[in-house]
Order: C-alpha cells, then structure tokens, then sequence
C-alpha cells in the first residue's frame, strides 16, 4: 500500500531550515550494493567481516582483501542512484542548512548530485597507501601488474580501499561536522541504516538529544523506532519522494 506522511511531518518539514541525514546500507541496497553482509555471498560466504574488512584481515591476507573490494567496485559500477538519492539532492536545495553524512563507500549520492556529502566510512573506489594513507592514482593502480599493488608512497606500503575498516577512526573531520550538524538540525533523517555500528549510529540520538525531531526511514524496524518522532516504515525511494513534494 502506498504509504502517506503523517501531517505533524508536514509541519515539521516545512518549519526546518537546518537539516541532518544519516544514510546507510539499505540506502543503496534499493539500488543493487549489496549491504556489507549480503555481499558475502559464493567465494566469501563462509568469512566474517572481520576476516575482510580489518586492518589485520588485509596484513594476513591482502590479495583476499583486495580481490574482495574489487568485487563489489566492480557491482558499484553497474549500479546507478534511485528516486531516493535524487530526493535528497531536493531537499539539499530546499533547505537553507544541509549535511548529508553517509555510510556508504559507493558515491551514488554525489553521482545523483548531491554536493554536501560526508563520507563516514570513505570512499571504495579510492585507494590509499597502507602505510601513510596517502591516495593513490588510479593510473598507477591500473597499471600495476601486483594484487594489491604495492604503493609509490612507501617502500613496505601496498594499496588499499579508501573505506574505514572495524577498529579504525573515522575521518575525524567529516565526523566532528557530522556531529555538530547533528546538534544544530531542527531534523535528522536516518535513513537505511541499522543504528547499530559507531559512532555514526549515535548522530540520531545526539540530534534527539538536542531537541530535534528525528525521522526514520526503514521497512524494519531499528533501535532508533521507538525513540523517533517518525518512524516511516518503508524503502528509502519510496518515502524520500514523497518528503520531497511536501516541500513548499
Ligand atoms: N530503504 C531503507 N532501509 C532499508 C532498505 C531500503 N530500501 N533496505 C534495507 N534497509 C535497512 C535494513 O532494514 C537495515 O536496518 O537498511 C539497514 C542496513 O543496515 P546495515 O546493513 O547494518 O547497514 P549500516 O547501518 O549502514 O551499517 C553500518 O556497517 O556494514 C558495515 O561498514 C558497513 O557502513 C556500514 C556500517
């Protein structure tokens, strides 16, 4: 059944002008990125995703890590944005403050257009020294003959994924931004995401806290359902539109 917005959201939406989303996994399931669990599938069914996705994983077996990665760049590429990422690049125009603070490694965010994207967990399609951290050509990755290549900054260095791996800091820009938009919104959408790894999964309850309405978008219920003002139970392109039009 078509799901309708409650009116107070209206009300809500249209009173705001400093807004907050938190997007994760399902994001861009509704796309075809299969969530970080669902893409171990055939050859990497029997790993957990600390056999993939830990800096000690890529120490003992880097070649695993890296063909891993290159399978799911290679899904990413086939993918494009749905309605849903296009909603949010409205509601980026639409309101006067906007942070889009995602989980996602894959850009199909800023492939729709959004522009005020920061990427908590990197970017899969970077790839970065393993030693220094610094980002690595792609020319320099497609044309190496090494699985992983080795890296030009450092002579013990190899490529890596440009993502954050369990038991690494985020970004500690894009996640003190993150954090402070998610004190200063009048509303935070999260959106696709389980609210269950952190920090990112604290932004919600830090918005709560802090007095704004936050909205879940989510066909499952999460740990963050009981404690939002709204708590949309439906996929991220179905809902995200129907935000959009309510904008006036
Ligand atoms: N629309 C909205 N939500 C959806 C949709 C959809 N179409 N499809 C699935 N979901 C929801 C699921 O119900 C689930 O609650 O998306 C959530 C995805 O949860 P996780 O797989 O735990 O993803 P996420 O919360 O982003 O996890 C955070 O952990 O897997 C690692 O590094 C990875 O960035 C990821 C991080």
């Amino acid at each position: 059944m078509p799901i309708k917005l409650p009116e107070g959201l209206n009300t809500a939406l249209n009173n705001a002008d400093n807004v907050l989303v938190l997007t994760g996994a399902g994001m861009s399931a509704e796309s075809g990125v299969p969530t970080f669990r669902d893409a171990q599938t055939g050859l990497w069914e029997k790993l957990r995703p600390e056999d993939l996705a830990t800096p000690e994983a890529f120490q003992r077996n880097p070649k695993m890590v890296w063909d891993w990665y290159e399978e799911r760049r290679s899904n990413i590429h086939k993918v494009v944005p749905h309605a849903g990422h296009f909603a949010l690049v409205e509601m980026e125009r639409h309101f006067e403050h906007f942070l889009l603070a995602t989980q996602n490694v894959d850009s199909l965010h800023q492939q729709a257009g959004s522009k005020q994207v920061v990427e908590l967990h990197g970017n899969i399609m970077l790839s970065i020294c393993s030693e220094t951290g610094k980002p690595i050509d792609d020319e320099w990755i497609t044309t190496s003959t090494d699985t992983p290549p080795k890296s030009p900054h450092h002579p013990l260095g190899l490529a890596r994924p440009g993502v954050v791996w369990f038991g690494e800091g985020l970004p500690a820009d894009f996640l003190r931004r993150a954090t402070a938009a998610a004190r200063d919104c009048d509303i935070c959408f999260s959106i696709g995401t389980s609210t269950l790894v952190q920090p990112a999964a604290s932004l919600p309850f830090v918005a709560l806290d802090s007095g704004a309405i936050v909205v879940e978008i989510n066909p499952v219920p999460t740990a963050l359902s009981t404690q939002a003002q709204f708590s949309l139970q439906a996929t991220a392109a179905e809902a995200l539109p129907l935000i959009a039009a309510a904008l006036t």
